[in-house]
């Protein structure tokens, strides 16, 4: 019985230390949070991507127009355009280092 309650707090503590440790990969949060609409691959090619005509970021050209701290700013504060809203903010799930993590993620789905 002890022995038990022993093993037993040890894998909770290991448990706990694991989680405590743990931060989402850039990968994980454009699964979670981006994927929806700019598709896994960056394509949008999914129902939301074609519906909102979201742009295809796999493509070399698209990618060049985009710069760091506007895609930055893009996450953070989301994108309007002409006063509606075409990307929802992410600055109260994401720090600027997450963000900036994503944009180091959407720059490696280039072709
Ligand atoms: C509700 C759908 C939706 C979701 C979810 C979404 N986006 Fe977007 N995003 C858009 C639309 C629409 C645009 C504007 C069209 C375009 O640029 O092709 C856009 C534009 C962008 C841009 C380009 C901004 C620019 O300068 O043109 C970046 C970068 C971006 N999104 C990153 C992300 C990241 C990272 C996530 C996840 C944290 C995300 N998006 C989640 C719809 C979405």
């Amino acid at each position: 019985m002890k022995i038990t309650t022993k093993i037993a707090a040890a894998a909770l503590a290991l448990a706990f230390t694991a989680g405590m440790s743990y931060a989402a990969t850039a990968a994980e949060n454009w699964e979670n949070s981006c994927a929806s609409c700019h598709g896994a691959d960056g394509k949008a090619q999914g129902k939301q991507g074609r519906k909102l005509k979201i742009r295809d970021y796999t493509d070399a050209k698209v990618q060049a127009e985009l710069k760091d701290e506007e895609m930055v700013k893009a996450i953070l504060d989301g994108v309007k355009v002409d006063g509606k809203e075409r990307m929802k903010a992410f600055g109260e799930e994401y720090s600027e280092a997450e963000a900036k993590d994503l944009v180091a993620y959407i720059r490696g789905l280039k072709a």
